[in-house]
């Protein structure tokens, strides 16, 4: 038996879809703020996309492009305006930023209720605790596709490999919460017997950023793979799971490209959407 596709594109369209329905009936336009630092052809074709996407469902998008010199205290700036424009709903800071840079320091500077990426230590407290807050746009479109295609959490072994602060760590949160339910397992480099773990696992998510660690070998006949991988290749992206061999023996799987990505950009727009009814009501 093949695995059964689970498709980012298809569902992204109907998240983007609900959110164009929902912005078109407000009496204000939400908007979006993307940082770019530096010149990563990646990051400049992630931002692009997320630019499209929000002005696609009616998000008005306003760009800044700097150099990657840019001065730590010139980029606080720059979130400082931002926090203080009310135009702006949702601030995203694309990620890695390069050279000496301090990230986190850029992170904490935004404020909570615009931080769409989830990913402010204020955020990342309220999932900690279950309270309602901006949530990491990965995690959250990794549960959307699993609700789309009725894949139960609730009882199930969730077997997560890696432990990132964008996807690992508050996935396996995410997971865990009431309302969810699911038995979470989060393995990582020093994981002894990672074999012996993710054969466990009903749902295995793989988001480790190594091409193809999960072979066929890896996963429960029947399972549900989660591939959150990107890895460029000479071939074209790819994902953390050697899908040839994965697709014959899983029951479900999602493919690079066309799976977590673009779940990842749809879930940003709920989350400006989300940021811009909090601050605006
Ligand atoms: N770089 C890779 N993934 C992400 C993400 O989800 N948000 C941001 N800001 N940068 C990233």
């Amino acid at each position: 038996m093949t695995a059964q596709i689970l498709d980012g594109k298809l569902v992204a369209s109907a998240v983007k879809e609900e959110v164009a329905a929902v912005v078109s009936q407000l009496d204000y336009v939400p908007g979006l703020a993307t940082v770019l630092v530096g010149d990563d052809p990646a990051s400049h074709s992630y931002v692009r996309g997320k630019r499209r996407d929000a002005e696609q469902v009616g998000i008005r998008s306003f760009h800044h492009e700097l150099p990657a010199t840019i001065p730590q205290d010139e980029l606080e700036a720059l979130i400082d305006g931002l926090n203080a424009n009310d135009e702006v709903d949702g601030i995203l800071v694309q990620l890695p930023l390069p050279g000496e840079l301090d990230s986190e320091a850029i992170v904490e500077r935004i404020d909570p209720s615009k931080d769409v990426d989830g990913l402010h230590p204020f955020n990342l407290g309220l999932l900690v605790l279950g309270k309602k807050g901006l949530r990491p746009c990965t995690p959250s479109g990794i549960l959307r596709i699993l609700d789309h295609y009725g894949i139960e959490t609730a009882g199930a072994r969730v077997v997560i490999v890696g432990r990132s602060f964008l996807v690992g760590r508050p996935l396996a949160l995410m997971l865990s919460e009431r309302g969810a339910d699911a038995t979470v397992t989060v393995t990582h480099s020093r994981t002894e017997d990672l074999h012996g773990e993710t054969t466990d696992a009903d749902i295995l998510v793989a988001a480790a950023g190594a091409r193809g660690l999960i072979t066929a070998e890896h996963v429960k006949p029947g399972a549900a793979v989660i591939d959150v991988g990107i890895n460029r290749t000479d071939d074209g992206l790819v994902g953390d799971v050697d899908f040839d061999s994965v697709v014959e023996s899983a029951g479900a799987i999602t493919p690079v490209p066309g799976g977590v990505g673009p779940m990842t950009r749809a879930m940003l727009l709920v989350n400006t959407l989300s940021a811009a009814k909090a601050r605006r009501s």
